[in-house]
């Protein structure tokens, strides 16, 4: 049992992560997700590159007014911008909270498509770490891939499990859980059955969470939207994708949940935002809908820097201006580039 002040710490902390018109920047890839982003555009994938390149990000002029949140790596959480203050320092100086990821990735479930989160072992240790070293909040992803026969109702019940024991342990710590069941966007699927995919995650992730005793006031819930597969050759509309996912959190989420923030999960930075939009602007939601970003607010950014000192300035403009449409969405209020 987590005591009152705890509780109430963790209350004002998820809050806070879904102010209106803010979101989180997802800025937590791994080693071999951020070196493969490098490479392909020809940057070496070193250390003192990639602290550069979250320095970029953390430091771009406004980027308290519309980003709440950053969710950092292992790595980034322990480095220093060049002015010798530390990252997290860079971020709390914004107003930023600095996050961890604190999942190791995914693996197989024996020979199958399906998967489990690794990373749970030696988690409680870890946590009160992080806490020390500034972050705020958490992030655990797990991963359900739509496709012949899967997702089983078992690969469903199983990262149900491990959202909710990272949950409780995160917030034991004084750490607001992100819980990030993510069903992938890229199979042949249509949108409705992404949307019953999503429901029985949903359902599942939400009944182990209560299980576990996880206080639903003191966590986020990072969801994919609810959409036609990739490989459908079906780009489902704005208004059908905030149709689709709002009706089904109605049918699901408990009202005190205090905000949800969307994974873009491939979709374009322009797509990303204009489905958040159209999301914002169906009335009635108890919770916050925002938005929880990493290749739709970095992807254009990225390019630009391309690891170079001379980019930093409009490589900042492209990542904010982002930020800032997608604060717009997050109101209901964006209008279009
Ligand atoms: P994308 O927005 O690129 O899907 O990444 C968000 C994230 O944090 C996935 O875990």
């Amino acid at each position: 049992m987590i005591s009152e002040e705890t509780a109430n710490a963790l209350r004002s902390t998820a809050k806070a992560m879904v102010a209106s018109g803010k979101g989180i920047l997802a800025a937590d890839e791994s080693f071999g997700n951020i070196n493969k982003k490098f490479e392909n555009l020809d940057i070496p994938a070193t250390e003192d590159n990639r602290c550069a390149y979250r320095e970029m990000l953390f430091t771009a002029p406004h980027i308290g007014e519309y980003i709440s949140g950053v969710i950092l790596f292992d790595e980034t959480i322990r480095q220093t911008a060049s002015d010798g203050r530390k990252l997290t320092e860079v971020l709390q100086a914004s107003g930023v909270i600095p996050g961890i990821k604190v999942d190791e990735g995914v693996e197989k479930i024996g020979e199958t498509l399906e998967t489990t989160t690794k990373g749970l072992e030696g988690l409680k240790p870890r946590l009160p770490e992080y806490f020390a070293l500034g972050a705020r909040f958490a992030k655990w992803r797990a991963v359900i891939t739509i496709g012949d026969g899967i997702p089983t109702d078992g690969a469903i019940r199983e990262n149900a499990k491990q959202l909710a024991s990272y949950a409780f342990m995160c917030q034991e710590a004084g750490l607001v859980p992100i819980v990030e069941p993510e069903v992938l966007m890229d199979w042949s699927n249509t949108q409705e059955v992404c949307g019953s995919v999503t429901e029985r995650v949903l359902v599942a992730v939400f009944e182990e969470l209560n299980n576990a005793g996880v206080l639903i006031e003191g966590m986020i819930l990072k969801p994919n939207m609810v959409v036609a597969g990739k490989q459908s050759g079906v780009t489902s509309t704005p208004e059908q994708v905030a149709e689709k996912t709002v009706a089904l959190f109605k049918k699901v989420l408990p009202n005190n949940l205090p905000g949800v923030v969307f994974l873009s999960g491939g979709q374009s930075e322009v797509e990303a935002t204009e489905n958040l939009n159209a999301i914002n602007k169906v009335v009635g939601t108890p919770w916050k809908l925002t938005f929880s970003y990493g290749r739709a607010l970095q992807a254009s950014a990225l390019k630009l820097w391309s690891g170079k000192s001379e980019n930093v300035q409009s490589a900042q403009a492209v990542f904010i201006k982002r930020a800032h449409m997608n604060s717009l969405a997050s109101l209901g209020q964006y209008v279009g580039e």
